[in-house]
Parts: structure tokens; C-alpha cells; sequence
């Protein structure tokens, strides 16, 4: 589905975002992995391209203007197009509101928001060059509609990735871009297999959901069939959101 296509992942050395690179190299994409681990995403890289897949890895901070430049434009010297962006990478430091540095907080705000808004500008500059345009889509969180205690600083970048999804989806739509974002719910990326009985039981669907579930919702909205599909927050969470909690 995905061939002839260059899908960037940001945040690609670990966790959702080596799945979702990976997913998207099985399914004959030319991939271009880029994380701020440099150590990690070299051996994640190297064990796709072993595999006999197209990839990359570019060494990127999202936070810095000059790094995303050059991880779009690396990106294009090596794979000619830019199709497909997964602004993925992000950072989750809990901690009370009275006690957060504002020093934090700007950068959970410059690592999880402005990045969005950074790669998806860089991106869209050489997406709007391809016939049929492309398509973006950034990890906001169920975190933007519901709250625990200690998470103001993510929860407010979450937020912002929805209204900034559907502010984009608007300015870039005459470019053929689609922008859209995906709200995870609870994705187990470490040992699934240690998980209790009891976190799984708590969902509707009956058990926690995996890194390949949000792959598939990538797919989903980055189909190019699916282009009436523009400016979305898709949840995906086993329906932790829509269920109705009273205390006894
Ligand atoms: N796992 C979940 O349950 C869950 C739920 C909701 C939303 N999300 C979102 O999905 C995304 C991926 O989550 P995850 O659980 O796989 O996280 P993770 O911590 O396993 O991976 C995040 C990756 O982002 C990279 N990264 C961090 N700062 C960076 C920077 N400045 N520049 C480039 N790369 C950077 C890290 O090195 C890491 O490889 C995040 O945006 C997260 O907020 C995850």
C-alpha cells in the first residue's frame, strides 16, 4: 500500500514510533527514522536495513529548528519525496503544578508541541511539490480530554496537537496535505507479557492495547483513498474514554 512512498517518524528509536517505522517498511515504504537517541535508533535502523528494508536514520532534535530543516531535506536527498510525517516523539515528565520548573515546562511544551508544528511546516513545504500532496499525522493523547493529577505540562501539548491538527488540516487542505492525530490510550511498549489480569479487564476491549494498534491507525490516515479524512483526532484506547466511572 505504501510503496514509492517516504514516511518520516519522529521519535522512531523506541517504543510506538520504531513499530509504526517498522510497519510502514513492511508494507514497501522508504523510511526515515529520526530520534534524539543517537545509539538507539542506529541499531534500529541497521536491523531494518538488515532485514532488507529501505531506511534511514536521521540523528534529530526536534526541538531545534536547523535539525528538522535537515532531516526534511536529507530525507529528500535520499528518497526524493517527502509522502507521508508521523510526528511522534514526545516526553512525559509527571509532577505537581507547584513544584514544576517553568524551565520544564517550556520543553515538554518545545518537545512535544512546537516540534509538531516544526516538522509539519518543514514537511508541508516539500509535500505540496508531490501530485498528489501528502499526509501528516501527529500522537496527541487521550490526556487531552482526560486528566490524572501532575500532568498540567502534557496534557496541555496534547491538547494543543488536536487544535493544532485541525488548524493545519485547514491552511494546508488546498496543498492536498491531510492532517490528522491519533489519541492513544494506554499502549504497553515495554513487557506486555508482565501486564496483570486487571489491566487488561478494565478496558472494553478487554485488554491493553500494543504498539502495531496505533500502526494500523497510521495506516488508516495515511491511506490516500481515505482522503476525505482530514482535521481528526482518532482514539484509540479500548474505549477507556467512554467508560463511565462512579465510585462506590
Ligand atoms: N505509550 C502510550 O501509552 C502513549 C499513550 C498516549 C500517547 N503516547 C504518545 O505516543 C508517542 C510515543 O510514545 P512512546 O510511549 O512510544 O514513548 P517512548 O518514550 O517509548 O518513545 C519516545 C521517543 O521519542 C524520542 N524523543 C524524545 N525527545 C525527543 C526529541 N527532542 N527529539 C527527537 N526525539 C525525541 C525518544 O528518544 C524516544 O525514542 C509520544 O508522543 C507519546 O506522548 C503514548
Amino acid at each position: 500500500m505504501f510503496e514509492n512512498k517516504t514516511v518520516i517518524v519522529t521519535g522512531a528509536a523506541q517504543g510506538i514510533g520504531k513499530e509504526v517505522a517498522a510497519q510502514y517498511a513492511k508494507m514497501g515504504a522508504s523510511v526515515v527514522m529520526a530520534d534524539i537517541n543517537e545509539e538507539l535508533g542506529e541499531t534500529v535502523y541497521s536491523q531494518l536495513v538488515r532485514d532488507g528494508y529501505k531506511a534511514i536514520f536521521v540523528p534529530t532534535d526536534v526541538r531545534k529548528e536547523q535539525e528538522v530543516i535537515h532531516l526534511m531535506t536529507t530525507a529528500v536527498a535520499h528518497f526524493k519525496t517527502i509522502d507521508i510525517l508521523i510526528n511522534n516523539a514526545g516526553i512525559f515528565k509527571p509532577a505537581s503544578p507547584y513544584d514544576l520548573p517553568m524551565e520544564t515546562f517550556d520543553d515538554i511544551i518545545n518537545t512535544n508541541l512546537r516540534s509538531v508544528f516544526l516538522c509539519s511546516r518543514e514537511a508541508a513545504k516539500f509535500m505540496r511539490l508531490n501530485p498528489k500532496g501528502g499526509a501528516i499525522v501527529s500522537m496527541a493523547s487521550t490526556r487531552a480530554f482526560m486528566s490524572e493529577p501532575n500532568t498540567e505540562s502534557y496534557a496541555a501539548t496534547k491538547g494543543g496537537i488536536v487544535a493544532l491538527t485541525h488548524a493545519l488540516a485547514s491552511s494546508l487542505g488546498p496543498d492536498s496535505i491531510r492532517v490528522n492525530c491519533i489519541s492513544p490510550g494506554w499502549i504497553e511498549t515495554g513487557d506486555y507479557g508482565s501486564l496483570k489480569e486487571a489491566d487488561h479487564l478494565q478496558h472494553f476491549s478487554g485488554r491493553v492495547g500494543k504498539p502495531e494498534d496505533i500502526a494500523r491507525a497510521c495506516f488508516y490516515l495515511t491511506d490516500e483513498k481515505n482522503d476525505f479524512v482530514t482535521g481528526i483526532n482518532l482514539t484509540v484506547d479500548g474505549g477507556m474514554t467512554k467508560k463511565m466511572i462512579y465510585e462506590e
